[in-house]
């Protein structure tokens, strides 16, 4: 339970607390809880240092940060959703935590150039049009030394079982391109390296997931069958028969689904 729609424009969406509500859900997974612990420890802060988690949401990975850097340092969220911002100053606060946060947006960051000494994001880049310049923007105002590291999910390595294979690539593939760049994570290691990053590392994790209801949460597993019917690669009897093959597995608990993503850290030199 990676990705969901919406997080390109939380403020434009009906209900932005159900957004929140997501994100803490997720946060709480034993495998984000992995996810943001590795995160943290490939940005190899130091006491002092100005460290950037840019699309921070909620804010708790800052405060994360914020506590390892001392009081000589600044931790400081980047979000471009004023609802997200609101949400992470109070939570910070209601903490006393000494975390910042500032509305920005990743494709023109509030930073100088070279400022910024440790630069996370998280499931951010998934919502762009425009990874590749997103990350550029990262690298621009990453200091000499600083490492830069991603998180990101890849609906490319999303698999689910069910009787109809072909019929579960088709929908796999749509659930892929529902997200602005669904495939972004396994692209990330070539970015490191052609922007000239160093010590470039890329760590896929996985995850099984068995229960049906997370991943129809998820990605809007309904949605994606509509639109695969309506642009004809699916008839919707097969379309309707495959949901309910899935339906089946799960109430004989054998649904069987795999997310998965990567973490690429690199340095800046
Ligand atoms: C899936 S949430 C992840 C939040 C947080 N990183 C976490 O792990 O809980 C994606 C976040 O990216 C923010 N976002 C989306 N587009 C952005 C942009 N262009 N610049 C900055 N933040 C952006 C959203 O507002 C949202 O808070």
């Amino acid at each position: 339970m990676s990705p969901r729609r919406g997080f390109d424009a939380v403020d434009r969406t009906t209900d932005p607390d159900n957004l929140v509500t997501y994100l803490d859900a997720v946060r709480r997974t034993g495998f984000f809880e992995e996810v943001k612990r590795r995160t943290l420890t490939a940005m190899e802060l130091r006491q002092g240092d100005t460290a950037v988690d840019v699309g921070c949401g909620t804010g708790e990975d800052v405060s994360a940060m914020a506590s390892l850097i001392s009081a000589k340092g600044r931790a400081i969220g980047v979000d471009i959703s004023a609802t997200m911002i609101a949400k992470a100053l109070q939570r910070a606060r209601d903490a006393r935590s000494p975390a910042m946060f500032v509305q920005g947006d990743v494709f023109a960051l509030p930073f100088a150039d070279a400022s910024v000494d440790a630069i996370r994001a998280e499931r951010v880049l998934q919502h762009t049009r425009n990874a590749n310049a997103a990350f550029q923007e990262m690298v621009r105002v990453a200091n000499h030394g600083a490492r830069i590291v991603i998180w990101e999910g890849d609906l490319d390595l999303f698999v689910v079982d069910a009787p109809d294979y072909e019929a579960s690539r088709v929908v796999q593939r749509a659930v892929c391109d529902q997200f602005l760049n669904g495939a972004i994570g396994h692209r990330l290691y070539g970015m490191f390296v052609h922007a000239g990053l160093t010590d470039v590392r890329s760590l896929p994790l996985l995850r099984p997931v068995m229960d049906l209801s997370l991943i129809e949460s998820a990605f809007d597993l309904s949605m994606c069958l509509a639109l695969v019917v309506s642009r004809g690669l699916l008839e919707p009897e097969r379309a309707d028969r495959w949901m309910e093959s899935l339906r089946t597995a799960s109430r004989n608990s054998h649904f069987f689904s795999v997310i998965g993503g990567f973490i690429t850290s690199g340095r800046k030199d």
